[in-house]
């Protein structure tokens, strides 16, 4: 269904949740859905992001806003504990001050400037936006004392003492420094997202800590933070390490279901969100959780154009938020709106704990979000929409009621919820872990099978990943059974990207296209630059056709940028050929930094010209296992396990059906799909990979 089409509301119907759960499953769950926590009242805090833009007044609030928080009623307890303790599990409500404040606490009172503190978090835009927060409340330019680092970005010195930082980057901060000496004390944040970097980065501290005792080098010392309470696991694994609990406050929330199973949430949610906007007063902001970025800027458009149609005097502010988006443009979720105005910010799960906004008064929860789910039998993962667990759907509910009395409107019915699974798989259950077995490789782990996992994946996902690398020859056997990293291992290595695209980049040098598989391994890393435009499909394929290559879309993807960089990097001719303006600027800078790691390693950087055949070779050096070959009914089957799929309409060779493709992602959704396809010749394959090819294509 297209959004903007729809022209009259329908009236829907919730009911009040009237059971109440009898275990607490997260933090944010309120104990009596009508009687919770402590009513504390905030002060009038505007959040303000770079140090500029502070007043002095504002500077001196920093004082009064860190007194209020919860965390501040028990600071000298916490510091008292983290003195003593070398390993702890703090938990606490989303904005009760652990990001923030914790890092200060050891910073002043524990280190007083002498050690350096790590603190990681799941998603680059939190790691940056809470850096410069930190700045902000610590009076000094970010880069100084308080510094980040994320991948493709990245701002500190020798002078930096809190480093806020992807769970990513600490891992490869680990490849160069194992027992990683630089830090005092390590804090890994969201620990309850539980994603593969977090989870093998427990394994390489638990790991480090044991070690520097051993050594009697300076004790590591370790916080595992989490917003949920489902955290025994990671205190058993940390040697039954002691839990500390902040009591954090959330005022009554009470939370609605739909009467009836929904079909399509995306209408559901919309409706829902005029439904309060017709009624509610201004300045009751709210919050919708969708799931990926598309859809978000849909859906912003549609409720945008809903909005001016609406009767009510009251003005509509739609926001979108994504890890994506830009910083610039995120920052604006945080800011203040005229007083005649409501605030709707549209988000995927980063609102669920590692951003707070504040004024949220009612929160409409879609019940879905995006997650990769992994195949072993094909090497794949596969993203798609599903169904959040009970504990993030608790953990929504908690973002309405921060600062009063709040509601959630869950747009699935009671029944619906009560089959959500209580917590969610952790991501390392669920991902291809190819490219943390070639980590923990290069970190000296010789058999992943016996590693010390919080949780273990299957065998024969392990298995599966160590077969993905050595059909990417990036790993031996020695005699001894012991995996090793290859020399084309090593370099791989130093990417952040996925193997088979590392090997691409490997390839490339040696067919002298390396410029152009620059361009193209930055394009695939990025969100997509192709603007979807609802109203005008037509028009935006009939301008981009000039792009069009008949050797498919990664040669496409190539044309669109060697146009873009031939316009100066313009933003009106972006408008104009129906480009994404950021996600460009965003492939410049990833592409920026791989450049960076192939001329630290010394690799010859060269363009090929006109001969796009090489490019398209050069893909299928990491790319071959996805290789799929067309069928006289028109499907096309993978050559890695027969399964039947369709090429993605939009894809430029939807029409054309050539004999072979190499494709860079698998797509489930009613139907399974490839996407971002290259025309190959099967020649190519045998060349390239005999040894897979030859049990698998069947030769015509
Ligand atoms: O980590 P936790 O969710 O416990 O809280 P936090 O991130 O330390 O945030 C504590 C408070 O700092 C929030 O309630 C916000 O009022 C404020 N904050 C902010 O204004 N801007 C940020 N970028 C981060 C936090
Ligand atoms: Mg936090």
């Amino acid at each position: 269904m297209n959004l903007s089409d729809i022209g009259i509301l329908v009236e829907r119907k919730f009911r009040d949740s009237k059971k109440k759960s009898n275990k607490r499953k997260a933090a944010s769950e309120p104990q009596n859905e009508e009687a919770t926590a402590k009513k504390i009242k905030m002060p009038d805090l505007k959040t303000t992001i770079t140090i500029e833009d502070a007043t002095e007044e504002e500077r001196n609030n920093f004082e009064d806003h860190k007194k209020s928080l919860p965390i501040f009623a028990v600071k000298q307890k916490l510091i008292k504990r983290m003195k003593e303790e070398n390993r702890l599990v703090v938990i606490g409500e989303t904005g009760s001050g652990k990001t923030t404040q914790i890092p200060q606490y050891i910073y002043n009172d524990i280190l007083n400037g002498k050690g350096k503190i790590a603190i990681t978090q799941p998603r680059r835009v939190a790691a940056i936006s809470v850096a410069e927060r930190v700045a902000l409340e610590m009076n000094t330019p970010i880069g100084n004392e308080v510094g980040y680092c994320v991948r493709f970005e990245e701002s500190f010195s020798p002078a930096t003492k809190i480093l806020y930082m992807t769970d990513g980057m600490l891992m490869r901060h680990a490849t160069l420094n194992r027992l990683l000496t630089q830090y005092s004390y390590i804090i890994i944040d969201e620990a309850h997202e539980r994603t593969v970097h977090t989870d093998v980065l427990l394994s390489i501290i638990k790991k480090a800590q044991k070690e520097r005792q051993k050594r009697h080098i300076e004790d590591l010392k370790i916080i595992i933070m989490s917003a949920t309470m489902d955290v025994g696991k990671l205190s058993e694994y940390f040697d039954k390490c002691p839990i500390l609990y902040i009591e954090g406050r959330l005022h009554p929330i009470s939370i609605k279901f739909t009467e009836d199973k929904i079909d399509d949430y995306l209408f559901a949610c919309l409706t829902t969100v005029m439904q309060i906007h017709s009624k509610a007063p201004p300045q009751h902001d709210v919050l919708v959780f969708l799931t990926g970025q598309d859809e978000i800027e849909n859906f912003v458009r549609s409720l945008r154009q809903m909005g001016k149609n609406c009767k009510t005097d009251i003005d509509l502010t739609v926001l979108p938020m994504y890890a994506a988006l830009p910083f610039a443009l995120q920052k604006r979720v945080f800011e203040d709106t005229p007083k005649n105005t409501r605030k709707v910010i549209v988000a995927t799960n980063i609102a669920e704990t590692s951003i707070t906004i504040s004024g949220i008064k009612y929160v409409v929860d879609s019940g879905m979000v995006k997650a990769k789910l992994h195949k072993p039998s094909s090497g794949l993962d596969i993203l798609t929409v599903v169904r959040i667990s009970q504990s993030q759907a608790w953990q929504r509910s908690g973002r309405a009621g921060r600062q009063s009395a709040g509601t959630c409107y869950r747009v699935y019915d009671k029944n619906t919820f009560d089959l959500m699974p209580a917590n969610s798989i952790p991501e390392i259950l669920r991902c291809n872990i190819a490219s943390v077995t070639l980590q923990l490789l290069s970190l000296g782990i010789k058999n992943t099978l016996t590693f010390d996992f919080v949780d273990k994946p299957s065998e024969e996902s392990l298995n599966s990943a160590v077969d993905q690398l050595s059909w990417l020859q990036a790993i031996e056997k020695d005699k001894g059974n012991e995996l090793h990293l290859t020399e084309i291992g090593k370099r791989m290595a130093a990417f952040p990207l996925d193997p088979r695209l590392g090997r691409v980049l490997l390839a490339a040098e040696k067919n002298g296209c390396l410029e152009e598989i620059l361009t193209v391994v930055s394009m695939l890393s990025a969100d997509s630059v192709m603007l979807i435009s609802a109203d005008q499909r037509e028009k935006a394929e009939a301008v981009r056709r000039k792009f069009q290559s008949v050797e498919g879309d990664h040669i496409t993807l190539l044309n669109v940028y060697k146009s873009y960089k031939g316009s100066k990097k313009n933003k009106v001719w972006c408008k104009e050929n129906f480009i994404n303006h950021r996600n460009m600027k965003i492939v410049i800078q990833i592409r920026k930094q791989l450049r960076k790691i192939c001329i630290d390693q010394n690799m010859t950087i060269k363009s090929c010209g006109e001969d796009r055949s090489l490019v398209r070779k050069s893909l299928v050096h990491g790319l071959f296992m996805n290789a799929a070959q067309l069928h006289s009914d028109g499907l096309y089957s993978t050559i890695m396990d027969r399964k039947m799929v369709n090429i993605h309409p939009s894809s430029v060779l939807f029409r054309s059906k050539p004999g072979y493709v190499i494709y860079s992602e698998l797509v489930q959704t009613n139907k399974c799909y490839i996407r971002d396809l290259s025309l190959i010749d099967p020649q190519w394959l045998f060349e390239i990979s005999p040894e897979f090819v030859s049990k698998r294509l069947i030769r015509q």
